[in-house]
């Protein structure tokens, strides 16, 4: 497998996005790819985060409406124990004040190691090239290490290496952009510094969450007490015969996660103590192999897409998922875009990467869910429902903090999200205990919230006032896809209690389920209302949505993208154009299979759709395969996967945009494999195209590993029985399978 290697360059411009590509994170705990010397005085930016270890805030509206959140959340830049300063005639190496003469940078995609190595020169002509490799552990999840090398080409003297750990020093990013946090507040307290143990502990100042941050070099540093910080120091004699060579760990314990985090503390420091760098390289090799097998798609003459499919599945991977606990924030562990959030990127986009390689961390993240239905409750009532629960459209601890509604709170597809999330889990998975356990009660509390919301006029049923994906239409009524969406989870539910009354009767009883509210379910289930325009031969995007003039996307200037920062939302609102998929994505999750209406609606959304959201092309992508557009198909593929690579959406400094990581995994297996999970087989229709020919990858379905094969033929292996319907033939397999490929 290749190792990913970024570029040779350095623009000052680019600086923030390259922090988030060379972003490492294990699912707890992630940092960003800042050089530990900074870059000068303007740009400082480190930043380290554990999931879901966020503070509160008020939010402050002018007019205060009834039921609107009072309190942000916004998960936390740590401590920073990364930055070290080397210092050479009284300057520090750093862009500031040094010329830089070369610049290597890899991520080595085996080990989760990143490398930098960078070659400075100094006003008086000292050179030396310094190389940073650092990971973030993936056995010891508290744990980032740093190894620096610092060689001398023509210098002999001191270096001076000053090595802190405090708060991290950080300038805001564009305050005007929606997407960021804009508040400046004092999130964490300090509670203990102490100098002889290199270890700072805080408190955040509202969710009384507790961090313990220790700072431990190879060779011992002096370390002395700062101003709100701890800094360690040492003089090292450097020559071009003798370089300065240092590890440095950083250990995050918190009572998040740890029962005593002070006492765990106390252990991995001492365990860490006998072990070196080179020896964490080796545990992450155990574990990103075991990784690699189950994940890896591997392409046969293309490796520039195959390099970029799976840096993002590796991020993905990294950017949570580990514990039922918490979920995976649309930046992942990358970066401060969306406060950390968790949206319902994690189910319909993120899901199916772990539903397929890890059912685990799948059933994690809906257990996440399970364990916020009390929030979720709360949420249904203070948007005034007696019953139910309705899901928060934003959320770290699960309750909802959409401070602006229209785009947030109002997307009550959300529930149904979940509810595709948890029967597409079941059915590729089998696992009837998750549903006897938790899972129904998620989908009917989350039903009964849709049922009371909906309207009946004597003919159908219709859902008022809610707003569908693309955010540039809300509030509107019967948004296609919130409907579409509603119908089958209903059916769903409808579906579970015809079916498995024997195993869930005590749910039944606990939950009072009773056979008039299924009745009622499925009857909505058939009667919800699905705009459809006969002339168009489409379905619309809600009843109002055709009655809008259309937006002349031609006319806009390259510059006004996304057009969420340059338009007033009720600009937008009055005008037929798309922020994302919305009507399309649900014909591409419910395998939609009119061809007629499926290409005529893609025909008439795509020409309107901006995709200012990295939630939209990799639907596209997949319909475009379906409907054998390959070339369109690709084009969009191919954007998805270079989405923050090439800082196709200009804002990948926020973070990775972890939806589209999960968009590039459904583009590839949706669209080539052609998968799709059904309720009695797995579909599989592989495609090749001009520039993919052949590939293979593994998937885990119902306890199995199946083993997918394509070049001129396809092959197909199970290590078990499994059910599966390859180019519309019904096949049991256990064993091998082969079989023509078709075009
Ligand atoms: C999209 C939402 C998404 C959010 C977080 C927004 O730009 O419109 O659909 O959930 O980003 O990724």
């Amino acid at each position: 497998m290749n190792k990913l290697i970024r570029n040779n360059r350095l623009s000052k411009e680019e600086l923030l996005a390259d922090e988030t590509i060379y972003s490492q994170a294990n699912g707890f705990l992630g940092t960003r790819g800042t050089f530990v010397e900074g870059y000068g005085k303007d740009y400082e930016y480190n930043q380290t985060y554990l999931n879901a270890f966020y503070d509160q805030y008020d939010y402050f509206y002018e007019e205060n409406f009834s039921g609107f959140p009072q309190n942000g959340q916004k998960f936390i830049n740590l401590i920073d124990g990364q930055r070290m300063d080397f210092i050479v005639d009284g300057k520090a190496l750093n862009l500031d004040n040094c010329e830089v003469l070369s610049l290597k940078r890899e991520y080595d995609l085996e080990t989760g190691v990143t490398t930098r190595i960078i070659h400075y020169k100094t006003v008086l002509g000292k050179e030396f090239i310094l190389t940073e490799r650092k990971l973030v552990s993936a056995k010891r999840k508290e744990v980032i290490a740093l190894n620096i090398t610092i060689e001398s080409i023509n210098f002999k003297g001191t270096v001076k290496v000053i090595s802190y750990l405090g708060k991290s020093r950080k300038k805001s990013l564009n305050s005007k952009d929606p997407r960021l946090h804009n508040g400046i507040s004092k999130h964490l307290n300090i509670i203990d510094i102490s100098e002889a143990n290199s270890l700072i502990t805080v408190k955040t100042s509202r969710s009384n969450l507790y961090l313990n941050t220790v700072m431990i070099h190879s060779n011992p540093f002096d370390v002395d007490l700062g101003k709100e910080n701890l800094i360690g120091q040492k003089e090292y004699l450097i020559s071009p015969n003798n370089s300065i060579k240092i590890t440095k760990y950083i250990i995050y314990t918190s009572n998040l996660y740890h029962k005593d985090y002070l006492e765990d503390s106390k252990k991995i420091v001492k365990d860490l103590q006998s072990i070196d760098f080179e020896q964490l390289i080796t545990e992450q090799i155990g574990y990103f192999k075991g990784f690699w097998k189950k994940a890896y798609i591997k392409l046969t003459n293309n490796e520039y897409i195959e390099s970029l499919l799976n840096y993002n599945l590796y991020q993905l991977n990294c950017s949570g998922g580990e514990s039922e606990f918490h979920n995976i924030s649309a930046k992942g562990l990358s970066g401060e875009g969306y406060e950390g959030h968790y949206f319902w990127d994690s189910e319909i986009y993120m899901l199916p990467f772990f539903v397929f390689t890890n059912p685990q961390k799948a059933k994690n993240l809906l257990m996440y869910r399970y364990h916020t239905m009390k929030e979720a409750k709360e949420e249904a009532k203070n948007l005034g429902y007696n019953k139910g629960i309705k899901f928060p459209w934003r959320t770290i601890n699960g309750e909802e903090v959409s401070p602006y509604y229209p785009a947030g709170s109002a997307q009550f597809h959300i529930n149904s999200d979940i509810a595709y999330a948890i029967i597409k889990y079941f059915e590729a998975t089998n696992d009837l205990d998750f549903i006897v356990d938790y899972g129904f009660e998620m989908l009917i509390e989350s039903a009964r919230f849709l049922t009371e919301a909906v309207n009946y006029n004597g003919d159908h049923y219709h859902l008022n006032s809610v707003t569908g994906p693309d955010e540039y239409t809300t509030v509107v009524d019967d948004n296609y896809y919130t409907n579409q969406m509603l119908k089958y989870h209903f059916s769903y539910v409808v579906k579970f209690y015809d079916k498995y009354l024997k195993e869930l009767s005590e749910v039944f009883i606990k939950l009072e389920v009773s056979k008039d509210e299924i009745t009622k379910m499925k009857e909505i289930a058939e009667k919800i209302h699905l705009p459809f325009d006969k002339d168009l031969n489409i379905f619309t995007q809600d009843a109002a949505f055709l009655k809008k003039k259309k937006l002349d996307l031609a006319l806009i200037p390259e510059d006004k993208y996304p057009l969420l920062m340059n338009f007033h939302p009720l600009f937008l609102y009055k005008h037929q154009v798309l922020k994302q998929a919305d009507t399309m994505l649900s014909m591409m999750l419910l395998d939609f299979d009119d061809e007629s209406i499926l290409k005529d609606s893609f025909n008439y959304y795509e020409p309107i759709t901006t995709h200012d959201s990295s939630l939209s092309k990799c639907i596209y992508s997949i319909l475009a395969f379906k409907l054998k557009n390959y070339d369109l198909a690709c084009d969009f593929f191919k954007r998805v996967l270079e989405t923050d690579f090439l800082n196709v959406q200009k804002n990948t400094s926020h973070g990775l945009h972890v939806a589209n990581l999960g968009g590039s995994y459904l583009g590839f297996i949706y669209g080539f494999v052609g998968i799709r999970i059904t309720e009695d087989y797995l579909k599989i229709n592989p495609i090749v195209t001009k520039d993919i020919k052949e590939y293979e990858l593994n998937i885990m379905y119902q306890g199995e590993t199946i083993n997918i094969k394509v070049d001129n033929k396809v092959n197909i292996s199970s290590t078990g029985n499994v059910s599966l319907k390859v180019y519309e033939k019904e096949i049991e397999l256990n064993g091998n399978y082969q079989t023509a490929l078709k075009t």
